[in-house]
C-alpha cells in the first residue's frame, strides 16, 4: 500500500490543484470530506494531512471544523490559508477579522531554518487570499516567515510536526510552491515518492469495479481525449458490462466513424454501437442558416439519437462521462449539500431525467494533462492522446449557413489535406486547433483555360492555452504555400484559400 496524504476539504477552490501538487511529487493523494473521523484516516494509513483553504471564517458559528482527534494522530499536518487558521483556532490561539482583506501577492521573508523551506531562496513572492489573520500562536509554535501584511504567515510546532501557512503555495502564482508542498511531504511527512501515473490506473480501475459492481455502463465516446481515455479506463474495469454509443450525426471529418471503429472495436475490443444518423440531422438542418438554430438543432437531435440508442441496449445503471476537475464548478458546499455540483456536458446533458442513470466520472479529479499521461499509459495512440479539440456540433459549425452535403465533402477534403501537411510538419501538437471553415461565398478563378466560380476555404490555426483566449498561429509561409495549393489542386469546388488572422477576443475559435 502506497503512503497515503489526506487533504482535508474545507471547500477551497483549490482543493483538487493541492491533490495535483502531491501527485507530481510522486506521492498517492486522498480528498476527504472535512468532518472525517480522525479514526478513518488512521485506518486509512495516513502519514499526513493537509487541510485545505475555504471560504468560511473560522470565528463563524457555522464554521467548518474537523475532528480535533486529527491533531493526536501523530502524523504531521499542514493548513494552508483557512487551514492555518483553524489550526491556531482548534489548537488554542487566536484569530480575527482583517479590517482587511489581503488579496494578490506579497513577499515572503523566511526568518528562521526549517524543514519546510529547505534549499529555498529566504525571500519569495507568494499569492494570498484570505480575511482573517492569526493574532495569537498556540502553544508550541513559532513563526518561521512572515510578509509585509502579515507576521504569522508560516508558522510552525516543531515538535508536533504542525505547519501553518497564510498563503497558497499550491498556487502557479507562488514562487517554488511546488517545492514548499515537496519538502513538507519528503522532509516532514518522510513519503518515499514512489507513486506514480501507473498507480493511479489501478486505483481507478478499483473503484470503478467497486460503484459499478455488475451493473451496465453507457458512455457517449466522442473521439476526444476525455471520452476515449474514459472508455479505455472503464474497460479495463468492467470489460464488456460497458457499451459505448458513438453517433455519426454526418458532420464528422473524413474517415473519422471508421477510425474510430477501427480503434475502439478492433483494437480494444469495446463493445461500440455506432448510430448512424448523417440523414436524420441533414434533414433536420435542411434549410437552416442561424449558427445558434443549427447548434440547438444538433444537440436536440444528438440527444434523441443517444436515448433511442440507449433503450435499444436495454437495461443501462450508469451513464459515464469524461467530466475533468475544470468542468466541476465547486467541490464541496460547506453547511448544505454535499453533493458536487457539476456543468451538464456538451453533448448528453439534455438526456430525459427519467432514465435515472446515475453518473460515473473517473477523471472528474483530475485536470487535462494527467489525464494525456493516463491515456497514453492505457496504450492510446499518440493521435488520440493528443487530439486537438473538435466541437460537438463538428463541421455544422464550419460549413457557414446553410449545411449540404456538397458543402460538407467539400471541406472534409480541404480539411484532411490540411490535417496531414500539419501531421508532417509536426504544426499539429504544437497548436491548440488547425482547421479548415467553408465560407458561404463563391469567387471567380482561372484553372486550365477555364473560368471556375467555386467556394472560398478559410484556415484557422491559433495557438492557445485553454480556448478562453487564442491567438492566431504564426505558419510559416512555405507550409501556408503548400496547403493552399494542395487544397486547390486536389479538392475540386475550391478556387480560392484565405487565412484567418483573429484573435480571440473579439473573434472566437470557430467561426459560427
Ligand atoms: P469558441 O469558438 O467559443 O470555442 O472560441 C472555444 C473552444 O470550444 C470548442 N467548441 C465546442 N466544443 N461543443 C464542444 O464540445 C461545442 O458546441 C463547442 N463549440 C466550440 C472550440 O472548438 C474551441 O476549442
Amino acid at each position: 500500500m502506497h503512503q497515503t496524504i489526506a487533504v482535508l476539504d474545507f471547500g477551497s477552490q483549490y482543493t483538487q490543484v493541492i491533490a495535483r501538487r502531491i501527485r507530481e511529487c510522486s506521492v498517492y493523494s486522498k480528498i476527504y470530506h472535512y468532518s472525517t473521523p480522525a479514526k478513518v484516516l488512521k485506518a486509512d494509513g495516513v502519514v499526513g494531512i493537509i487541510l485545505s483553504g475555504g471560504p468560511s471564517s473560522v470565528l463563524s458559528p457555522k464554521a467548518p471544523v474537523p475532528d480535533k482527534g486529527i491533531f493526536k494522530l501523530g502524523v504531521p499536518v499542514m493548513g494552508i490559508c483557512y487551514g492555518l487558521q483553524l489550526m491556531a483556532h482548534c489548537l488554542g490561539g487566536k484569530v480575527a477579522n482583517s479590517t482587511h482583506r489581503e488579496y494578490g501577492h506579497g513577499y515572503l521573508k523566511i526568518k528562521s531554518a526549517n524543514a519546510l523551506f529547505k534549499g529555498l531562496p529566504r525571500k519569495l513572492k507568494v499569492w494570498n487570499s484570505h480575511g482573517d489573520r492569526v493574532i495569537k500562536l498556540p502553544k508550541g509554535f513559532k513563526i518561521i516567515a512572515e510578509t509585509e501584511n502579515s507576521e504569522f504567515a508560516v508558522v510552525e510546532d516543531v515538535d508536533r510536526r504542525f505547519y501553518g501557512l497564510q498563503f497558497h503555495p499550491e498556487v502557479h502564482h507562488t514562487d517554488k510552491g511546488i517545492e514548499i508542498v515537496n519538502n513538507f511531504l519528503k522532509k516532514v511527512c518522510r513519503c518515499k515518492g514512489d507513486w506514480s501515473m501507473s498507480d493511479l490506473i489501478s486505483q481507478i480501475v478499483e473503484n470503478i469495479r467497486k460503484t459499478v459492481g455488475d451493473s451496465r455502463v453507457i458512455l457517449g465516446l466522442s473521439g476526444g481525449v476525455d471520452s476515449s481515455v474514459a472508455a479505455a479506463l472503464i474497460h479495463r474495469a468492467i470489460g464488456s458490462q460497458l457499451t459505448c454509443i458513438f453517433v455519426d450525426n454526418g458532420l464528422l471529418r473524413l474517415n473519422e466513424r471508421e477510425y474510430v471503429i477501427d480503434l475502439y472495436k478492433r483494437n480494444f475490443k469495446i463493445d461500440l454501437r455506432v448510430e448512424k444518423a448523417g440523414a436524420l440531422f441533414l434533414r433536420k438542418l435542411r434549410g437552416v442558416t442561424n449558427p445558434e438554430t443549427k447548434r440547438k438543432i444538433i444537440g436536440r437531435t444528438f440527444v434523441e439519437v443517444f436515448y433511442k440508442s440507449i433503450k435499444s441496449i436495454g437495461s443501462a445503471d450508469f451513464l459515464a462521462q469524461g467530466t475533468l476537475y475544470p468542468d466541476v464548478i465547486e467541490s464541496v458546499a460547506i453547511g448544505g449539500n454535499q453533493a458536487a455540483l457539476i456543468k451538464s456536458h456538451h453533448n448528453v446533458g439534455g438526456l430525459p431525467k427519467k432514465m435515472k442513470l446515475k453518473l460515473l466520472e473517473p477523471l472528474r479529479e483530475l485536470f487535462k494533462d494527467e489525464v494525456r499521461v493516463l491515456g497514453a499509459a492505457l496504450g492510446l495512440p499518440k493521435e488520440v492522446v493528443w487530439r486537438q479539440p473538435f466541437p460537438g456540433p463538428g463541421l455544422g459549425v464550419r460549413v457557414l449557413g446553410e449545411i449540404t452535403r456538397a458543402k460538407l465533402r467539400i471541406l472534409r477534403n480541404a480539411d484532411a489535406v490540411l490535417q496531414e501537411e500539419m501531421m508532417k510538419s509536426g504544426y499539429y501538437y504544437k497548436l491548440w486547433q488547425s482547421f479548415c471553415v467553408l465560407l458561404p461565398v463563391r469567387s471567380v478563378g482561372v484553372m486550365g483555360d477555364e473560368r471556375t466560380y467555386d467556394y472560398a476555404i478559410a484556415i484557422r490555426a491559433v495557438e492557445s492555452a485553454d480556448a478562453m483566449t487564442a491567438d492566431w498561429a504564426r505558419l510559416p509561409n512555405d507550409l501556408l504555400r503548400t496547403i493552399s495549393s494542395r487544397i486547390i489542386n486536389e479538392v475540386k469546388g475550391v478556387n480560392r484559400v484565405c487565412l484567418d488572422l483573429s484573435s480571440k477576443p473579439p473573434s472566437t475559435i470557430e467561426w459560427e
